[in-house]
């Protein structure tokens, strides 16, 4: 509309200065031609009177001159006549202008001494008026006085005001006229083709191929359409071939590969592309504010380590929360940008949150309500109702985020963790035949447990929508199942894992999320370990390490406790192990996780000072975020790796330390509350609150022989390998789409 205004207001203007002008002119001719009628009148009038006036001032006929003045009163429009004397003093007036005594009158000297006549326009109190005076002569043509004829003229500046108003509303008629016109023939030459371009690329990228008609035109944009046409054409007939060879590629191969994954979403999901939601974003834009330059990093998250490789192999569009600070400067139009940011292989749209919607939704309800409700570390999940609503109105906002991107026919929706419980429902409310997985990364409670949480049947409810939701293990999907059992009017069937609520039937399944093993393949690790190595003054000490964001559920401060008693009670080894603990500083702005910073930091400053001898400290505790290409190169140099996670659905770490370990020399210490426990049985497993036996166990695996240490570690890296992410993922996919052609 802005841009139809713009177009048509250089028109409106010329046309509007024409129509003015020509108005003023019409109504200058038309104010001369009234007074000129006026003088007319009034001249004919005066000197019509002419010979009477003579003949009352010759013979001062006080009576005939009254009588001749007042004959003005009853005229319709206000007139009057003034009789003046041969010295201008008024002989007699009209009632009506009695005050015209008080009016200056120089022009009646004037009169009288040139004999000649005069018409004006005069100004009375408030009144406008015309005065015409003609001079009365005697015989010898000597003056005996005037006769002043006055008229009011309002009439006139009526007259002149209705011309006005009468080209005003031509002007307006006329600029709304044009505007209707111009934009009519705009509208029917530019704005509705490119509409019905825009129509019909969308029915295209939709995958509304039926609905797509012809667009016949002989003009520029019709040669477009048409080139587009043919890239459709050959576009559709590529994604066909391509399909058929996924299809025959999946029952190739047995191992699962980037590659298997690709032809497997080709095969299941096709010309779909798939759409998947998380709260966290894959890549995000930052400030960094001590270099002043806007980096993109990758966020210390294990659905960004799980899923970006998935999203790399098969294309798709990623939703999440754009929460970058520098996040809104790299996307398009539609929020949206192609990542990885060097190789762009699928799309990023980022959905904005206000900082009240993330305090309620992300730091309130998420973290401080669900996070700690599923986890069993004894922190006291808060549940308030202002957060429940912020979380309710983001779910509806990512919902409708993904319905603006979903395809026409059978879409495919992978919805990601705690943070989007209601998400499910909400997709399924307007795309019914969407096909919905939602993945939930922690833990799942009992029943017990997960009926504290005062939202827990909408939370059921709203996940329910869902047609498969996906666990680590199949303890946590047990879990699930007895929680819709108990706390829910459903139907559990035991024997398909589903559980049927208003004739809808969500369908729960096991699937142990891993990583991509290739993950590791770094370029000149060698040199890397060796920078660190000088870097941080390690010599040839053996290197115990930690990875992980700062979460209570992370078990660090007791990895803390139990690396202390180590050193207490094997003294020996101070001189001959450091301990490197990576942190990523993780939900700041919630209480908890401000105090465990505190409470890491002061106990790493005590056990440095307890333990030190010398310049060389026992600890080194690294307390920002690292890439992942940073973190590859600690993995590999380790010597030992603890992952002491006190409850964790599954546990990336202990996995990215397995695949990052080529030459198998390492020993990974895993807590047994986590999902990779089950997986990683030639761990040394440990219960990470039990202090002794945890010291004992970094011992055992510090002076593990290397041979043990090889045979355990390559059964890790055989299952690593072939439970991989893709696998993972695979898995889904082939799930979702097997229940929904059923
Ligand atoms: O698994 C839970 C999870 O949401 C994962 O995405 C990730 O491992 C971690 O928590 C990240 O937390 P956040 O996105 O809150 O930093």
């Amino acid at each position: 509309m802005r841009k139809i205004f713009l177009f048509i207001l250089p028109i409106l203007i010329i046309v509007a200065l024409v129509l003015v002008v020509m108005g003023f002119l019409q109504v200058r001719f038309e104010e001369e031609k009234l007074l000129d009628d006026l003088e007319r009148k009034a001249r004919a009038v005066a000197e019509g009177m002419e010979l009477s006036v003579r003949d009352i001032l010759l013979t001062h006929n006080l009576r005939n001159a009254r009588y001749l003045v007042e004959k003005f009163q009853h005229r319709e429009r206000r007139q009057g006549c003034a009789i003046y004397d041969k010295e201008g003093r008024i002989f007699a007036v009209t009632e009506r202008f009695a005050d015209w005594q008080e009016k200056d009158r120089a022009y009646i000297q004037e009169v009288l001494s040139a004999l000649a006549p005069r018409g004006a326009v005069e100004q009375f109190k408030e009144y406008t008026l015309y005065s015409y005076v003609l001079p009365v002569v005697d015989e010898d043509n000597k003056a005996v006085g005037l006769i002043e004829i006055i008229h009011d003229t309002s009439y006139v500046f009526k007259r002149l005001t209705e011309i006005w108003k009468r080209i005003s509303v031509s002007v307006a008629a006329l600029v709304i006229l044009i505007t209707v016109i111009v934009s009519f023939i705009q509208k029917q030459i530019f704005i509705l083709p490119v509409q019905q371009l825009t129509e019909w690329f969308y029915q295209f990228q939709k995958g509304e191929t039926d609905k797509l008609r012809p667009f016949v035109r002989k003009d520029e944009l019709g040669r477009l359409a048409s080139e587009v046409e043919q890239v459709a054409l050959s576009l559709r007939v590529a994604r066909k071939a391509v399909s058929q060879e996924a299809e025959k590629k999946i029952r190739q191969e047995d191992l699962w590969t980037e590659s298997k994954l690709r032809s497997l979403v080709q095969a299941k999901i096709g010309e779909r592309a798939l759409c998947v939601v998380s709260n966290r974003e894959p890549y995000m834009h930052v400030l960094d504010k001590e270099v002043g330059r806007i980096q993109c990093m990758r966020p210390a998250s294990g659905v960004v380590t799980a899923l970006d490789p998935v999203l790399r192999s098969c294309g798709g569009t990623w939703i999440a929360h754009g929460s970058g600070d520098a996040d809104k400067k790299f996307v398009n139009s539609k929020d949206k940008l192609g990542v990885p940011p060097e190789d762009n292989r699928y799309i990023l749209k980022r959905v904005w949150l206000s900082k009240e919607e993330e305090a309620g939704y992300y730091y309130g309800f998420a973290n401080e309500g669900l996070w700690p409700l599923c986890h069993i570390t004894h922190t006291r999940p808060v549940f308030r109702e202002t957060d429940w609503r912020m979380y309710q109105k983001v779910n509806q906002k990512f919902a409708e985020a993904v319905v603006e991107e979903l395809p026409a026919k059978n879409p495919f929706v992978f919805i990601q963790d705690y943070h989007f419980t209601l998400l499910g429902k909400m997709i399924k409310e307007k795309r019914p035949d969407a096909a919905v997985a939602l993945f939930w990364h922690i833990p799942w409670p009992n029943p017990e447990v997960f009926s504290i949480c005062p939202y827990y049947k909408e939370i059921l409810d709203g996940m329910l929508g869902c047609d498969l939701i996906g666990f680590h293990v199949q303890y946590h999907c047990n879990n699930f199942l007895d929680t819709a059992n108990r706390l829910l009017e459903s139907r559990v069937d035991t024997e398909k894992f589903s559980v049927v609520r208003a004739d809808k039937e969500t369908f729960v399944r096991a699937f142990p999320i891993s990583v991509d093993p290739e993950s590791a393949d770094a370029a000149d690790l060698a040199a890397s370990i060796d920078k660190l190595r000088k870097d941080y003054e390690l010599g040839d000490k053996t290197v115990i390490l930690g990875v992980e964001r700062i979460d209570y559920t992370k078990g660090i401060v007791e990895r803390l406790l139990a690396v202390d008693r180590f050193l207490e009670k094997y003294p020996q080894y101070k001189d001959k192990c450091v301990f490197i603990q990576i942190a990523a500083p993780s939900r700041t702005h919630i209480k908890r996780y401000h105090d465990l910073m505190g409470e890491i930091d002061e106990l790493v400053e005590k056990i440095n000072w307890k333990h030190s001898d010398g310049a060389a400290k026992p600890l080194i505790y690294l307390k920002r975020h690292f890439s992942t290409d940073e973190v590859i190169p600690f993995y590999a140099l380790a010597d030992v790796c603890i992952v002491s996670s006190l409850h964790d659905g599954m546990n990336l770490v202990a996995k990215e330390y397995v695949a990052a370990q080529k030459d198998g020399r390492g020993v990974l210490i895993l807590s047994c509350f986590t999902g990779a426990a089950r997986e990683l049985t030639q761990a040394v497993a440990i219960n990470p609150y039990s202090t002794e036996e945890f010291a004992d166990s970094i011992k055992s695996a510090v002076e593990m022989p290397v041979e043990e240490r090889r045979r355990r570690m390559e059964a890790m890296r055989e299952i690593i390998k072939e439970n991989n992410v893709y696998r993972w993922a695979g898995s889904i996919v082939a799930e979702l789409a097997a229940l929904k052609k059923a």
